[in-house]
């Protein structure tokens, strides 16, 4: 894993939503998997500054958002489709036919997960996939325990996850208990992957994931299998980690990492 710190939420949402922007400048028809919640908002409005000033097109981008809660109608203003909508995709120039996010009232979630996982297949595969991370280590909604082979399915949400997403609700009452959610396997299958996290909330979970072992009770610390992932951290959200020195010798020392191992 490559582990950036930054100084604070700005400086990690536009090094976030640089790796998105290089990857679509590389290839115009990218499939770029999509994450909602607080963290991303800031890499969104840095996209859509680079979409509006600096002509970053995405007009043959495909998109694959992570997860949906079960029960919510795409109008919903907490739904994810409206989150995305209303924090990204109207603001760029993107086909709304090359948007996916997963349908909260479907009739057959389980036919419709196959679907997914298809459509995904059918675009190519994902080439990079944004992540946040939950205070419990979820990763999409992949809750503890969750296995690293899972694929997209329905899954009920952890206490602490309704916990935590009660405050974009009126009460804790109409947080949804279940979600359609990308699966940990499907997410490795990625290309790439790029997780930010920001605020003293994440540090110790950020701790956790980067530098403990890989386990399923922590899900994000299935990264650590992939062979391309990025994690960006604010200030706060790095305070826990333990190698922090080595982090910041490799970014401060860019050119000799671009030198013995191309990137
Ligand atoms: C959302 C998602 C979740 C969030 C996570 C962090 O699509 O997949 O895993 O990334 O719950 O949420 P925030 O960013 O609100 O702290």
């Amino acid at each position: 894993m490559e582990v950036i710190l930054t100084e604070d939420y700005n400086e990690m949402s536009k090094i976030s939503a640089g790796e998105i922007a290089r990857q679509v400048r590389k290839k115009p028809n990218s499939v770029i998997g999509l994450a909602t919640g607080s963290t991303p908002l800031g890499t969104y409005k840095e996209l859509i500054r680079l979409h509006k000033e600096e002509g970053l097109d995405f007009s043959k981008v495909i998109t694959f958002n992570l997860d949906e809660y079960l029960g919510l109608p795409p109008a919903h203003k907490e739904s994810y489709n409206f989150f995305m909508w209303e924090n990204l995709f109207k603001h760029i120039n993107i086909n709304p036919e090359n948007v996916h996010v997963p349908q909260g009232m479907v009739e057959d979630a389980e036919e419709f997960c196959e679907w997914y996982e298809k459509e995904i297949e059918k675009a190519g595969g994902i080439d990079l996939q944004l992540l946040g991370i939950g205070s419990d280590g979820h990763i999409a909604f992949n809750e503890p325990g969750s296995s690293f082979g899972s694929r997209t399915r329905v899954k009920t949400l952890e206490e602490q996850t309704i916990e935590d997403n009660s405050r974009f609700f009126n009460s804790i009452d109409e947080v949804p208990h279940f979600a359609i959610t990308m699966g940990v396997g499907t997410i490795l299958e990625a290309r790439k992957i790029v997780l930010a996290a920001n605020g003293k909330n994440k540090a110790q979970v950020c701790a956790r994931f980067i530098e403990g072992p890989i386990d399923s009770q922590i899900t994000a610390s299935a990264l650590q299998l992939h062979p391309h992932a990025v994690i960006v951290l604010d200030e706060a959200a790095s305070s826990q980690l333990k190698r922090k020195k080595y982090y910041n010798w490799i970014r401060d020392n860019k050119h000799m990492v671009k030198k013995y191992l191309g990137r």
